[in-house]
């Protein structure tokens, strides 16, 4: 006994010496609502994953594959990579797969007990608490939700330094996640992204209506397609190249459009669309629930077909990417491994505290063909237009950055994706704001920023309105109606290079010295700004549950502008060209400049503070203004 210890031992130090260990993530506070309640068994098994780092996936070196078939300067623009050569650039190497496998059999666990997933993305093994702690150098506990809920996590693990290199991200460790951000909903229950109450998926409604305002003079009142049009210079004749061009719409289960209710606003704004229906793709068993109605379950998929059908019109049609079953539920990740197979990992790469776990346990629920999950199962769309968004701080920056660089990916492919910023101002959904601990409460002081917004390789939405008594042919101002546009700095991305000037532009002349205390939002001047530009979210005019209502949000302002770029892609499409694809390092260009109205009224309050100002030139409450689609147009064809 005493031989084999110290032989232990002695292997243990041998290995300490080649590689020390070094910290791979912390966790700095408990998600409110959790306390540790004992130590996990050793004995106990964790379904143990590594995620391989894929190279070329760092910020630096996507931002510059993206420039190069997105910038205007770039000869290669437009020359958009096709899926499998994305899929190689980032595939994780045979170095990572094998210095990994080996360091875990050398640690005393069977080779024949650790799997590599078919992409060679995961490395995967059934290890025991006891195996984990040794590998990790942590301590597994269990944590008690308020609500009964049991959770395992550890609060900070560690990989030897050789290690490093070759690993993303390892499940599970240190992430509580969504838990956060459904211990934060007024209930306290799991709110999944597509129910009620979870964030920016519920468009605010204020009143119902009873007449239809279909003068330009009463676009401060209501927004119609009509006030959109005349705003944005949005004027399209019929669509030349629909069979080629594609948009699409995302919603997440068990949010659901009624057709009842497009057809109700079909027949008042755009009569040769009625009958008309999205074509639905559904991801992980997603369905168009007819079974709970109201606001709640119906607003955000209306607004967003409503608009987006209505102002690309019928020759162009919409498609919807309805996302998770009805029990499951299911979030960005699930989407993603769908537009992308090499993403998705067998078992479930995704992460079980955020994203829908297929196929679904629930033998009521999603089981795919094969019982498999939806992996590839879509060529995206050129225009994809998400209105749901996270807090940052919800999800960890590891689990950011893995979906960020997806986003980036769908750049290279030609994809555009637009997301809305939120509609709290610089606070977080739900009104929350960020407190020094890292935990989110109404009262807390430093501004929540929202994500995938402040991923660099998306374009984020903001919100305007006409101002009160105000015609469309005077400037719009900030969104100060009901919802506040969402904007601020990441506190997890970098700036990248498209948006350096604008930023730096506005840092100087506004935020130097900054009017709020340190540590209320990153003033570094090195961290990604959101939004990217604008577009009306106020008084819009939606048919819901059967009667009209007037519907506030950036929620509504990001279909509009997808609905703008998939004309100019059909332009581009009918005289040969590219899809516009990854617009940023395009629009933030002094080429462009003069495309945008310019939004300088307003601001974007929250966290006890008046937020930002819109002002001239880039701001982060409506970013480069609102689009001139004429403008856009005409430089588009040009490049
Ligand atoms: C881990 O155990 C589960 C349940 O027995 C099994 O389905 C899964 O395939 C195992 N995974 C690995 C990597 O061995
Ligand atoms: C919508 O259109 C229908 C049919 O044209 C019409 O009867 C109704 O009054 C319109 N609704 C409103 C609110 O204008
Ligand atoms: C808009 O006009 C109405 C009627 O003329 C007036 O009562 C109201 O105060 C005006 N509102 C603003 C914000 O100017
Ligand atoms: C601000 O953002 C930059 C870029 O992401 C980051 O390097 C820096 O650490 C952040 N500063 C603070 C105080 O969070
Ligand atoms: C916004 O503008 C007001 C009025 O000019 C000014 O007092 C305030 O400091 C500005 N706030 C920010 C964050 O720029």
């Amino acid at each position: 006994m005493l031989v084999l210890f110290s032989l232990v031992l002695a292997v243990g130090a041998a290995a300490q010496s080649i590689s020390p260990s070094v910290q791979h993530a912390k966790r700095h506070s408990l998600p409110a609502g959790w306390s540790r309640v004992r130590r996990h068994s050793p004995d106990a098994v964790l379904p143990l994953r590594f995620g391989l780092a894929q190279p070329n996936a760092d910020m630096k070196s996507l931002e510059a594959l993206l420039n190069d078939v997105s910038h205007p300067d770039s000869p290669n623009y437009g020359n958009h990579w096709s899926a499998g050569r994305v899929a190689k650039h980032f595939a994780p190497t045979t170095e990572s797969v094998n210095t990994v496998v080996s360091w875990i059999s050398d640690s005393g666990v069977a080779r024949e007990r650790v799997r590599v997933s078919k992409t060679k993305g995961w490395v995967m093994v059934n290890a025991t608490v006891a195996e984990a702690e040794a590998l990790l150098n942590t301590e597994y506990h269990v944590y008690a939700h308020d609500s009964g809920k049991e959770h395992v996590a550890c609060d900070a693990y560690h990989l030897p330094a050789h290690i490093v290199p070759h690993v993303e991200v390892v499940t599970p460790t240190i992430d509580f996640n969504a838990i956060l951000r459904r211990s934060a909903s007024p209930t306290g229950t799991h709110i999944r992204v597509g129910e009620p109450g979870f964030g920016t998926v519920n468009p605010v409604m204020k009143s119902k209506i009873s007449s239809i305002f279909h003068q330009l003079d009463d676009c401060d009142k209501q927004i119609t397609p009509a006030c959109l049009r005349a705003l944005y210079n949005f004027v399209y004749p019929l669509p030349l190249a629909a069979s080629r061009n594609s948009y699409a719409i995302v919603e997440y289960t068990p949010q659901a459009y009624l057709g009842s209710d497009l057809d109700m606003w079909f027949a008042n704004f755009s009569s040769d669309l009625v009958g008309a229906r999205p074509v639905l793709k559904a991801v992980d068993g997603g369905v168009v629930q007819t079974d709970s109605k109201g606001f709640n379950f119906n607003g955000e998929s209306n607004l967003d077909l409503e608009y987006a059908m209505g102002l690309v019109g019928k020759h162009q049609p919409v498609t919807l990417y309805q996302v998770g079953d009805l029990q499951m539920g299911a979030s960005f990740n699930n989407l993603l491994d769908a537009l992308d197979g090499e993403f998705c990992s067998f078992e479930g790469g995704d992460d079980e505290e955020n994203d829908g776990i297929y196929p679904d346990p629930d033998p009521a629920g999603y089981q795919g063909a094969l019982r498999c999950k939806d992996c590839g199962t879509i060529k995206p769309a050129n225009v994809i237009s998400t209105s749901y968004g996270y807090n940052e701080a919800d999800l960890s920056p590891a689990y950011t950055a893995r979906q960020c660089a997806e986003y980036a990916k769908l750049g290279l492919l030609g994809v555009t994706v637009v997301y809305s910023s939120g509609d709290n101002g610089v606070a977080g959904n739900s009104a929350l704001c960020l407190n020094p601990d890292g935990t989110q409460t109404r009262g807390g002081k430093i501004f929540n920023p929202s994500f995938p917004s402040t991923c660099p390789f998306i374009t984020s939405i903001g919100a305007t309105q006409v101002n009160p008594n105000a015609t469309v042919f005077q400037p719009e101002s900030a969104c100060q109606q009901v919802i506040f546009s969402g904007g601020g700095f990441s506190n997890y991305f970098g700036i990248p290079d498209y948006q350096k000037g604008a930023v730096e532009g506005y840092i100087k002349a506004h935020l130097t010295p900054s009017p709020y205390p340190a540590g209320v939002y990153n003033t570094s001047g090195t961290s990604r700004a959101y939004p990217d530009i604008s577009a009306n979210g106020a008084n819009y005019v939606v048919a819901v549950d059967g009667t009209f209502a007037l519907v506030y949000g950036t929620s509504a302002s990001a279909p509009v502008v997808g609905a703008m770029l998939t004309m100019v892609n059909d332009a581009r499409l009918a005289i040969g060209k590219k899809p516009v694809g990854f617009i940023n390092p395009m629009i933030y260009s002094p080429a462009f400049q003069g495309a945008f109205n310019d939004i300088t009224t307003g601001t974007n309050p929250g966290c006890g503070t008046p937020g930002f100002n819109a002002t001239k030139g880039y701001d982060p409450v409506t970013g480069l203004g609102t689009p001139n689609f004429a403008k856009l147009l005409a430089l588009w064809l040009l490049k």
